[in-house]
């Protein structure tokens, strides 16, 4: 799919994707450093914190308890947060715009 990414200083990028990846390593993979990631997608750190495209939430799979636990972390998270290393990319997630969360 072609995303269409936003970094948390405003710079926006439109990137086309593999399936398979998730959407913290379709970030990633395009150079934007500022999602840390730093556990490296097992859903333990919340370096990975981003803002979706309210229109796009209801096709991302469902957040576990985990998940939500982790983003209660941040003091930026609002009704359109999730964290990417949980989001598996598809096709019909094409078009799909984010935001990186401004780390706090
Ligand atoms: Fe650590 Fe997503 S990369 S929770």
């Amino acid at each position: 799919p072609t995303l269409i990414v936003t970094s948390a200083s405003g710079d926006e990028r439109t990137i086309a994707v593999g399936d398979g990846l998730t959407l913290m390593e379709a970030i990633r993979d395009n150079g934007f450093d500022e999602l840390l990631a730093l556990c490296g997608g097992c859903c333990s750190c919340a370096t990975c914190h981003v803002h979706i495209e309210p229109d796009f939430l209801p096709l991302l799979p469902p957040m576990s308890r985990d998940e939500d636990d982790l983003l209660d972390s941040s003091d930026t998270r609002d009704a359109t947060s999730r964290l990417s290393c949980q989001i598996p990319l598809t096709e019909e997630m094409d078009g799909l715009r984010v935001r990186i969360a401004e780390i706090d």
